[in-house]
């Protein structure tokens, strides 16, 4: 971290209850002394609590949507709209996560993914755009790659100016949910050739403002580490932010 500012995100996938928020938006506000002018917190629940999260979670915290339709209200059973996110309040969405890219009978494609990116941005909403390689991919050395054919979809989809409300998540597919975090020296690694490929697929300004989280098995335990390394601007957390223990993450950006 350092120039950017740094933003922690709480993915909390499909999981908990209405209740279950409930009490952990109470113990994540037992930390009022949080400088939250220092770090952007961000959390993504489930689509049919999004609502409810907005309206108990602390107001320095911002609230993201797991998910959006590509085009606008119609005809489109079991999707959500970009203007029903910002209706209720949330002001990030998060888009491109390997759940979505690879599972089974989903598999949104790069272009799809850069295609609801735009339709994100267009409606005023802030978008943390997931990228990352499998266990395979990196075996065979193609990480890298696997990365920027990612980006590529998107940097062709926006304009220069647009990058200005996107947050890269690096995500190693092969290290979420796995307890298996990637190295401060792998992390480090593929933070700074994301940001060499903005340079040159996009400009120097954009490289050098775009915040690029790592996230996979981010812990209390191992994040501090993270946070000093200098192309790491945030978390994007699985399964530590469903515990109020979540804080200790947040305040790794010190
Ligand atoms: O989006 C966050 C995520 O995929 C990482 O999950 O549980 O490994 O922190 P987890």
């Amino acid at each position: 971290g350092g120039l950017r500012t740094f933003l922690v995100g709480g993915n909390w996938k499909c999981n908990l209850s209405k209740d279950a928020i409930t009490s952990l938006c109470k113990e994540l506000a037992a930390a009022p002394d949080l400088e939250t002018d220092k770090v952007e917190v961000v959390l993504a629940p489930p689509t049919p609590y999004l609502d409810h999260t907005r309206s108990v979670l602390r107001q320095d915290f911002e609230v993201a949507a797991q998910n959006i339709w590509v085009g606008g209200p119609g005809a489109y059973t079991g999707e959500t709209a970009a203007e029903m996110i910002k209706d209720v309040g949330c002001t990030w969405v998060i888009l491109g996560h390997s759940e979505r890219r690879n599972l089974l009978q989903i598999r949104e494609s790069d272009d799809f993914i850069a295609q609801k990116t735009k339709t994100a941005l267009s409606h005023g909403l802030k978008v943390m755009f997931c990228i990352g390689e499998t266990l395979e991919e990196r075996e065979e050395g193609r990480t890298l790659d696997v990365c920027v054919r990612q980006l590529h979809a998107l940097a062709e989809t926006i304009g220069a100016d647009d990058w200005k409300d996107v947050v890269i998540a690096y995500e190693p597919v092969w290290a979420i949910g796995t307890g298996k975090i990637a190295t401060p020296d792998q992390v480090e690694e593929v933070h700074e050739k994301i940001r060499h490929y903005l340079a040159g697929d996009v400009n120097d300004k954009v490289a050098q403002e775009t915040r690029i989280l790592y996230g996979g098995s981010v812990s209390p335990g191992n994040c501090n580490e993270l946070a000093q390394l200098p192309d790491v601007d945030g978390f994007l957390v699985g399964g530590a932010s469903l515990k109020a223990s979540f804080l200790e993450v947040i305040e790794s950006f010190k």
